[in-house]
């Protein structure tokens, strides 16, 4: 198993990363404030912020200060959530590429090509359709197939983590509703680092975990379509292994903050410690996130709304406790590949908020 003396290594401060894939934010960046003119709330102290009336057309037909800024607060609140959108599915992928490029991703990296994406896909490669019905078919983004827990909390995870060059960003419009439930979870990363001790922090800084999702190629078997097995977005995104080393504790660049970066749905390791060790940090970590409900946030949807994240240092759960359709559109972009800034600071640290 590989451990964080085989990942390339920057500089005496950096663990991980990857030459093809850095980052072009090299500073933290700062909220200049342009967004404060438009209603919003907070909707708990560690993550989730909420605009009323800010539409995605008007974002697009901003100046980049303010792409700056809202991608600034979805990096520093985790997810934001535009109300009633009226956008398409093009429009979604522009404001995506507009807010990665603003926060420094890579050259290299785009859009993301999702491994179960099917060819001559009506939206576009670049939109993962995510829809209850293909879910319960096994076509969906999560294995509810096969046999795996069916507690509602094992759906918690980042997106495609199994990526080497993974997302930085993603942003959902759900367009179809059931009457009530369909609810989604999001937590924050930020916050469980800062709930470790110094000294799990200082040893779980030392470490990567492998992240995997095999189950993909069976579901692409099962349902008779090919896996896409191309470049997926970025150089470093290709191939059918789906999987992929990262360190436990990744530096979100545009925060400067630290965030524990495995996660229930596809990692599967934690390296270069034994199995039974492996066994007990893994569910300990999760166990962080799935049992805090203070530092998660639920969102209620109505039709048409829309919620961006940032998957460096959220995960999200979605809820499945309805029968009626659901169904909506993803996009998701890339950033860098994870590294860790062994002198960047947690988010309570530099909020002074411990
Ligand atoms: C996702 O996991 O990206 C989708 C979440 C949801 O359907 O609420």
């Amino acid at each position: 198993m590989p451990s964080i003396e085989h990942i390339e290594s920057l500089g005496a401060n950096i663990r991980g990363g990857n030459a093809i894939a850095r980052t072009r934010c090299l500073h933290p960046m700062v909220n200049s404030g342009t967004l404060n003119k438009y209603t919003h709330q907070d909707l708990t102290p560690v993550i989730g912020t909420e605009f009323e009336r800010l539409q995605v057309t008007e974002l697009l037909e901003s100046d980049e200060q303010l792409i700056k800024d809202l991608a600034v607060t979805v990096s520093q609140r985790g997810v934001v959530f535009l109300r009633n959108q009226d956008v398409t599915p093009q429009q979604m992928k522009d404001l995506m590429e507009r807010i990665t490029r603003a926060a420094g991703s890579p050259e290299s990296s785009g859009l993301h090509v999702h491994p179960l994406t099917e060819p001559g896909s009506e939206l576009g490669d670049q939109i993962s359709v995510i829809s209850s019905e293909k879910q319960k078919k096994g076509g969906g983004l999560t294995h509810q197939l096969s046999d795996v827990s069916r507690f509602a909390s094992a759906g918690w995870h980042a997106d495609i983590t199994f990526e080497n060059c993974p997302s930085d960003y993603a942003m959902l419009k759900i367009h179809t509703l059931p009457e009530t439930g369909g609810d989604t979870l999001w937590a924050s990363g930020y916050e469980i680092y800062d709930r470790l001790s110094p000294k799990m922090r200082e040893f779980l800084e030392g470490l990567t975990a492998t992240h995997d999702a095999k189950f993909f190629l069976e579901e692409a078997e099962r349902l008779g379509n090919p896996l896409r097995d191309g470049i997926r977005g970025s150089p470093l995104n290709y191939g059918s292994s789906l999987e992929a080393v990262h360190p436990v504790i990744r530096t979100n660049p545009v925060t400067g903050w630290k965030s524990v970066f495995v996660n229930k749905g596809f990692t599967k390791r934690i390296n270069g410690v034994t199995r039974d060790e492996s066994d007990l940090l893994l569910p300990y970590l999760i166990n962080l996130v799935t049992q805090n409900h203070d530092a998660q946030v639920r969102f209620k949807w109505r039709k048409n709304d829309l919620a961006i994240w940032d998957n460096r240092s959220t995960w999200h759960c979605a809820t499945y406790d309805y029968d009626a359709a659901r169904a909506g559109d993803r996009v998701c972009s890339l950033g860098e590949a994870p590294y860790l800034d062994l002198k960047s600071s947690s988010r309570r640290e530099a909020l002074e908020t411990h």
